[in-house]
């Protein structure tokens, strides 16, 4: 949520690299952006509201200078203008900020007595203020950034410029992530990697409450007011892995790419079958119940993962949204798996989830893509998704990647209690082998899709139904309609229309039908022609040979495959009708409006 990229360095090109390191960024939030910088010993702000392009139009970048930061916004206090926009400047310092700070108004209010006046609404100029009154009572900015520490509640990760360190760079961090790049004769500061990944591939994690002086040649990192030793690593991927590879968008890309993910993700555990299964995976049979926590397209894998661990594995599973879980009723018993699913690794909630977990004593195990990060470092056991690096803001390829896991531990399990026949298991192998093929044979539909876009593209309201498995599927695909195409859907249980939402099907109302799970797929269909008889325009995503097709006006047809595979099918349609209406609507597909990618936010 919010990006933040700083440089210093012997180059002079320092607005370039700063803007460059911002677009790069944009996926994590474009409501506005803004760059401060040295020139001539003094600091100049410049700031727009918007995307990047914008603020790009506005900068000179014939002018020189080797040390700046920037920032690029989703708004959280205050609305999305100018005023609001980062870098803020107080006196001598200037700061971007992500995060949010939880005491500012008690802070601001203090800060006003003292004479500070602020021209945003945001929590962020807040501490501008008060390191620059911090400041001006001890002349140290490192102890002016640990008593920060001490006064600040929240989250921030800040990248600090004073007038009076033309040659410094300083940083801190407090749960909300930060890094710093270490470059030949450069160092960078960013908030995520892509931020910087074509400029170094050594970087420095700070921890929560470090606090980092960066010169273009040195770098120290201190922590409750002493210097501490740091790790540098190697991000291990270039930045070719974040190109558009001819694809009109990163979201198409990373649509196209789930085959592959597929395999990365199976094959080191299906090597050699399920006794490498076996090997690989954690030992899961001390616990008698899972609850897998997280939030937006990680929770509806994790949906997809009840569904197989209850039938495959005979596990009790439960599901949670992070941020409803963090302030329920602690619930959780002594055998229970704590399971956290995320993409990013940064996810505010499911983070402070997590921690509650630990803290009541269960075992955690995070099912994670980033390597590295923050997530995955708290969990006591990671189990890596190989997605690669996911730019589109909707998840698609890290979605399935999740689901691909979680039938991993749903087989592991299974295999483990003598549920599988060794038939079965054959046949579960050749299918994990079959299945990249398939998924291939269905992004090959585009004009189905396509179709099925442009039926829907005139309606405000689309329904997504299902049961069981279905309706975590039809969940995702709702989700993907929403947030990339701006249409309205909504995802129902097929049985549950009747008791209420039913009365909103109308002539034409389009109703996505999904029937892939055949213990219910005469149910399913019954449902289905209690809304065709209504009206509605069906789209039946299936794959039933069932004869009748009279309830449905488009057919998309899933190759039949082992039911623990099937999903990572299903959803493919689902992302592709998506991608499409989007597309005929002329949306921002890989930015859509509002949303971030990393939520590094309560
Ligand atoms: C944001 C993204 C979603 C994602 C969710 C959880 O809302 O836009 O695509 O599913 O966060 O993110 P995580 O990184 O924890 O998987």
């Amino acid at each position: 949520m919010c990006g933040i990229v700083g440089y210093v360095g012997k180059d002079n090109d320092g607005l370039k690299k700063l803007i460059d390191g911002l677009e790069k960024l944009e996926y994590r939030g474009y409501d506005s952006s803004g760059v401060a910088y040295f020139q001539n010993e003094n600091i100049k702000i410049i700031k727009e509201k918007g995307k990047i392009s914008n603020l790009y139009n506005e900068i000179n970048f014939a002018e020189k200078t080797n040390l700046g930061i920037g920032h690029t916004r989703w708004a959280t206090h205050g609305k999305a203008d100018k005023e609001n926009a980062h870098p803020h400047m107080i006196g001598k310092f200037a700061i971007v900020h992500n995060g949010i700070v939880e005491n500012y108004t008690t802070l601001k209010k203090e800060l006003m007595k003292k004479g500070y006046s602020f021209k945003s609404e945001t929590d962020s100029e807040v501490i501008c203020a008060l390191l620059d009154y911090l400041y001006k009572k001890d002349n140290n900015i490192l102890n002016c950034i640990e008593k920060l520490n001490e006064i600040l509640k929240g989250s921030y990760a800040l990248g600090i410029l004073c007038s009076d360190e033309p040659n410094y760079l300083f940083a801190v961090k407090k749960n909300s992530p930060l890094i710093i790049g270490i470059g030949d004769d450069s160092n960078f500061i960013a908030s995520d990697v892509p931020a910087i990944l074509d400029k170094t591939k050594k970087y420095v994690v700070l921890e929560d409450g470090d606090y980092a002086k960066i010169k273009m040649d040195k770098l120290e990192i201190y922590n409750n007011g002493k210097i501490k030793k740091y790790d540098v690593k190697d991000f291990g991927f270039d930045s070719k892995m974040i190109d558009k590879q001819g694809y009109e968008h990163f979201m198409l890309k990373e649509i196209y790419e789930q085959p592959e993910v597929f395999r990365k993700t199976t094959n080191p555990y299906l090597e050699t079958g399920f006794d490498s299964l076996f090997n690989k995976m954690p030992d899961f049979s001390k616990y008698r119940k899972i609850r897998i926590i997280a939030c937006g397209s990680a929770m509806h894998a994790g949906l997809v993962g009840k569904q197989m661990l209850e039938r495959f594995a005979n596990v009790k599973t439960e599901v949670e949204t992070a941020s409803e879980f963090r302030y329920n009723k602690l619930f959780l018993e002594p055998d229970e798996l704590v399971i956290v699913v995320s993409q990013s690794g940064e996810t505010a909630d499911t983070l402070e989830a997590l921690k509650i977990a630990k803290k009541n004593g269960n075992d955690t195990l995070g099912i994670i893509n980033e390597k590295g990060s923050t997530i995955a470092r708290e969990a006591k056991i990671v189990l890596y998704t190989e997605a690669g690096k996911e730019v589109a803001v909707a998840t698609t390829k890290a979605y399935s990647a999740q689901v691909a896991m979680l039938s991993l531990i749903a087989l592991n399990i299974a295999n483990f209690n003598n549920f599988i026949s060794k038939k079965e298991k054959v046949e579960i192998l050749e299918d994990a082998k079959k299945l990249p093929n398939y998924m291939e044979g269905l992004l090959q539909k585009n004009e189905v899709y396509k179709e099925v876009a442009n039926v829907i593209k005139d309606y405000n309201d689309v329904f997504f139904i299902g049961r069981g498995i279905d309706y975590a599927l039809a969940m995702e695909g709702s989700l993907k309609l929403k947030e990339i195409s701006y249409t309205h859907s909504e995802a129902y249980p097929a049985g549950e229309l009747k008791h209420g939402t039913i009365s909103l099907i109308e002539d034409k109302t389009p109703v996505i039908a999904i029937t892939t799970d055949k213990n219910v797929a005469s149910k399913t269909i019954s449902n289905i022609k209690e809304v065709k008889s209504r009206g509605a325009e069906v789209i039946y995503i299936t794959n039933s040979d069932y004869e009748d097709d009279t309830f449905y006006d488009k057919k998309i047809i899933i190759p039949k495959i082992n039911d623990i595979f099937t999903p990572l099918l299903t959803v493919i349609p689902l992302q592709m009708i998506a991608y499409e209406l989007a597309k005929i609507k002329g949306c921002n597909i890989d930015k859509p409006k509002n949303l971030a990618k990393s939520v590094t936010v309560e």
